[in-house]
């Protein structure tokens, strides 16, 4: 059986050139925290990476701190800012990402913190009128607002989010896990004060990411136990992870152009496909507008019933791994909150994310349509 895989914003296949990075530090088993050379050689490991991050996306090495990836990187940026920075209220928006939202809820739920989810529209756009409102009123606050949104690729005008944080001195974090290596990123102009990656959803390893923290932002550790970090991530160090974050994050700049040119020629024949062959499917957000959304998403908008109900099951049949929604919550069956939270009207749908990486093809499209033709039993013109 075909085996097509559309699911790179759920997580990549690793680049041969990441596996080989992560195996040769394989070799360097020792502890970075001790003082003896076989430990230094891991730590040299490590520093080299988070130079080689730092010169990226134009930040000092010491603003950057490895993580356990997204979700952990986005949770310590909260957390922290509430304990460490007198934060007491965060402004967010019902579409980010549950490593957010979660711990939005928990401050609110346990810690007194006062949570404002933005209004979105049927599109998924944060009402900025309102956050400009709101950053007026004297309250020390978190701003916490994806640069993209992982289910439906809209991308956030954050230079404007920022500047109106800025202006009213509140913090700004930003989820950044659907944009590091996809998008340029310049830190020292973005008014931004925390942001985050995840290795794995540039063919990186799973469990190394980051958190970007403003040299001017003083928290402390999250996690408690050790020094390492500069005492703000005790633990161990996962040495292998951060080559292959390195590697991965060294890769999707160097070849930002050329793949980003070949996945949004990837993404704008699904459109046109989908258009021209299923007019009854829609694109959620702003999925379809190659300026306002990621290369990489295309989420799909179909009509429910029994045919689509069973979509990504009989498209797994079919050897297509595509998701509803999102994949970041294991296991789960929950409709997506994303969607629901667009969905104004209460319509009937079904959502289906496509989502693209440079080993994708038009061929894998074409079987995609074909199968989906087949699942809704209908004929393609020229099939
Ligand atoms: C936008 C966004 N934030 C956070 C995460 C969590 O990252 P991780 O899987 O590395 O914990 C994901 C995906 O999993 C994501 O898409």
């Amino acid at each position: 059986m075909k085996s097509v895989y559309f699911d790179s914003a759920a997580t990549t296949a690793i680049d041969p050139e990441v596996k080989e990075a992560m195996i040769a530090a394989m070799d360097s088993y020792g502890n970075p925290s001790s003082t003896h050379n076989i430990g230094r050689k891991s730590k040299i490991i490590i520093e080299r990476v988070r130079k080689g991050i730092a010169q990226q996306l134009n930040c000092q090495p010491g603003e950057i701190f490895f993580t356990s990836g997204g979700t952990e990187a986005d949770n310590m940026a909260i957390l922290c800012a509430v304990r460490d920075l007198g934060v007491t209220r965060i402004i967010s928006s019902p579409i980010e990402h549950h490593a957010v939202g979660h711990t939005a809820e928990f401050l609110r739920d346990h810690n007194n913190v006062e949570l404002i989810y933005l209004e979105v529209d049927e599109l998924g756009q944060p009402d900025l009128d309102q956050l400009e409102s709101l950053l007026k009123e004297d309250t020390p606050t978190l701003v916490s607002l994806m640069h993209a949104n992982n289910e439906l690729g809209n991308i956030l005008d954050i230079e404007r989010v920022g500047a109106m944080c800025r202006e009213n001195n509140a913090w700004f974090h930003s989820d950044t896990v659907q944009t590091v290596g996809h998008r340029p990123i310049d830190l020292e102009t973005l008014p931004v004060d925390f942001i985050t990656c995840a290795a794995h959803k540039i063919h990186g390893p799973k469990g190394a990411g980051f958190l970007y923290v403003r040299s001017s932002v003083k928290i402390h550790s999250m996690i408690m136990g050790g020094g390492q970090e500069r005492s703000m991530r005790a633990g161990t160090e996962n040495i292998i992870g951060i080559a292959g974050l390195g590697k991965a994050i060294e890769l999707a700049y160097k070849n930002l152009d050329h793949d980003r040119a070949y996945m949004l020629d990837l993404k704008k024949y699904a459109v046109e496909r989908v258009q021209k062959d299923f007019p009854f499917i829609s694109f959620n957000g702003l999925s379809a507008d190659p300026e306002k959304s990621l290369f990489t998403v295309l989420s799909l908008r179909l009509p429910k019933n029994d045919k689509t109900d069973l979509i990504l099951f009989s498209l797994d049949m079919k050897g297509i791994g595509v998701s509803g929604g999102s994949a970041c919550n294991s296991g789960s069956s929950k409709g997506s909150h994303v969607i629901e939270a667009i969905n104004k009207n209460n319509e009937s749908l079904v959502s289906l994310r496509l989502s693209f990486s440079k080993y994708n093809t038009k061929e894998e499209l074409d079987y995609f349509f074909e199968c989906l033709a087949q699942i809704l039993e209908m004929e393609l013109e020229n099939a």
